[in-house]
């Protein structure tokens, strides 16, 4: 076994200590091996347990990991929610949500037999204290029974309003309180996972942090951002830190620019209500591109654990620079799409969605203009762009590099060459292109763009996990690595808070429109004309 500082996924994690340190077994596909980065007993309570969240992406992550031997068989999973259910109804719940969107299916008999011996569900209103005592009681017999010790992971699957309400009757339960006796003898971990968005602006973001601090330490709070849970976002450090290749030229002395696009297909799926309110810049600009965007420009930390780590992203964030109203005109363009067509099916107007108000001015697609200010990035600009119903799924963070000193081909008689470019596609077709400069072959002198590009899909034979198996193994583990801390998520508000406030007084331009299935408004593209460049289609 060796020791090797670095992130890990479910098919390579290891033990952590408590902060986060991991070993990382040398080759992780041995049975011994993977008993050793097993997390400890446990039961995960999920909260708002019928919900979306539940469906889509946790039912099937811990049945992945079941399938993947990650999970100990004392694991338990009980589900409270407001809905009469039985434990079996539950269950089944959980057996048609795993059969639906698991990557791995069909549902393996032996596999689901034995994680449904773990699955109970708690009836309960969240205001309904007597509820959550019986909720504690539960828990106190699943120790007894199950031996899973005591140690207890709670996921708040529920809307933002409910969190202090909850995370209230969580301690008033004696639910919140780590390391101390349990009835059933042991003494427990207790940590919460949080579900974004972690407010809607700075003031009601450190409101949440005060209630839910009022009952949890930091230490056992783990706010999930799933992007953090993505492989390439992770490989995105190994790429930088493993390799002695491209740290030197990590900076502003070769790199011209970044582009971090997050493009969807998908419109508002249905959420209107909740769109209306939050829009891209609160939904993914907060979050998901602050977070790619101080990982890719972080320091390289003392140590990977989950402080250092943390650390180096929260410099990155303070080094971002917050606009001033006319900053935000400058360098913003937001924009909500209007009918047209995506991927050939005919999509409606934002406006005309359920739930949305007929006169909405909430931006479906944000594009900005960020500068860093550190001793690294200075001068370099950093674009940023995010939209619903786009032209196509895009992840990616695209560095233009700087042209060679002199343009030599050119001065032979080429054609100007087009700038380097290094493209971390963390979805879908996840991988790392290279894009430089080749000669055509013949006589002339003709100098073309190529690329050179690594897949993970054929690189590896092995499937990625989802996001979520590698942030709920993780947050089992008590490996906060990939987890946003507090200061983090207030500085991402100190940074959008002014643009949301121009936007809203006015000041910050004015809401563009765009055809479902373009690459957005025009304006995003002047953005970036005004600055002699243009964005990457990727
Ligand atoms: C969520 C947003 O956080 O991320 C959604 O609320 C968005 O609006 C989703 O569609 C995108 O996630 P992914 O993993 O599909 O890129």
């Amino acid at each position: 076994m060796t020791t090797v500082t670095g992130r890990t996924t479910p098919a390579q994690a290891g033990s952590a200590d408590d902060d986060g340190h991991r070993t990382l077994a040398a080759n992780p596909l041995r049975e011994g091996l993977r008993l050793e980065r097993m997390p400890e007993p446990c039961t995960m309570v999920i909260i708002g347990a019928t919900g979306d969240l539940t469906e889509r992406k946790l039912a099937p992550a811990l049945y992945n990991l079941m399938l993947g031997g990650f999970l100990p068989a004392e694991f338990t999973v009980v589900g409270f929610a407001r809905r009469d259910l039985s434990d079996e109804a539950f269950r089944e719940h959980l057996h048609n949500s795993i059969d639906h969107y698991s990557r791995n299916k069909p549902v393996k008999r032996s596999i689901w037999e034995s994680f449904s011996r773990g699955i109970e569900y708690q009836r309960g209103e969240f205001h309904d204290t007597e509820a959550w005592h019986a909720l504690a009681k539960r828990l106190d017999r699943i120790d007894r029974d199950r031996g899973t010790a005591g140690n207890r992971l709670f996921y708040l699957a529920v809307p933002p309003v409910l969190h202090a309400e909850i995370v209230r009757q969580l301690g008033a339960a004696g639910l919140a309180a780590s390391g101390e006796h349990r009835p059933s003898g042991g003494r427990g971990w207790s940590r919460v996972i949080v579900e974004k968005p972690f407010g809607f602006d700075l003031a009601s973001a450190r409101q949440l942090t005060r209630e839910i601090r009022e009952v949890f330490d930091e230490q056992q709070i783990y706010r999930i951002d799933h992007y953090l849970g993505k492989e390439t976002v992770q490989n995105l450090a190994v790429f930088r830190f493993g390799n002695g290749l491209f740290e030197p030229i990590w900076n502003r002395r070769y790199i011209d620019s970044v582009q971090i696009t997050v493009a969807e297909t998908v419109g508002i799926e249905g959420r209107g209500e909740f769109y209306d309110q939050t829009g891209a810049l609160r939904d993914i600009v907060q979050n998901h591109a602050l977070q790619l965007l101080a990982i890719f420009a972080m320091e390289p930390p003392v140590e990977f654990k989950a402080s250092d780590l943390r650390d180096e992203k929260v410099k990155v964030l303070r080094g971002v620079k917050p606009m001033t109203p006319s900053e935000v005109a400058e360098a913003t363009v937001r924009g909500q799409y209007v009918s047209g067509w995506v991927e050939g099916e005919r999509v409606g107007a934002y406006r005309d969605e359920p739930e949305v108000a007929p006169d909405s001015e909430r931006e479906t697609y944000v594009a900005l203009r960020l500068a860093i200010q550190s001793w690294r990035w200075a001068g370099v600009p950093f674009y940023l762009r995010t939209g619903k119903a786009l032209a196509a799924r895009a992840t990616e963070i695209a560095v233009q590099f700087k042209a060679a000193p002199l343009a030599l081909f050119e001065r032979a008689g080429a054609q100007p060459m087009e700038p380097n470019i290094l493209a971390i596609r963390v979805q879908p077709d996840e991988g790392i292109l290279l894009r430089f400069g080749a000669k055509v072959p013949g006589p002339g002198l003709q100098i073309r763009g190529v690329n050179m590009d690594f897949r993970y899909g054929s690189s590896f034979a092995v499937d990625s996990p989802d996001a979520y198996e590698t942030l709920l193994l993780d947050a089992m583990i008590g490996d906060a690595s990939l987890f946003t801390r507090d200061d983090e998520v207030e500085r991402a508000w100190q940074i959008l808070d002014p643009i949301l406030n121009a936007w809203s007084s006015g000041a910050g331009g004015p809401l563009h429109f765009y055809g479902a299935g373009t690459w957005g408004p025009p304006a995003a593209d002047e953005l970036l004309e005004r600055d002699g460049r243009s964005w990457r289609r990727p």
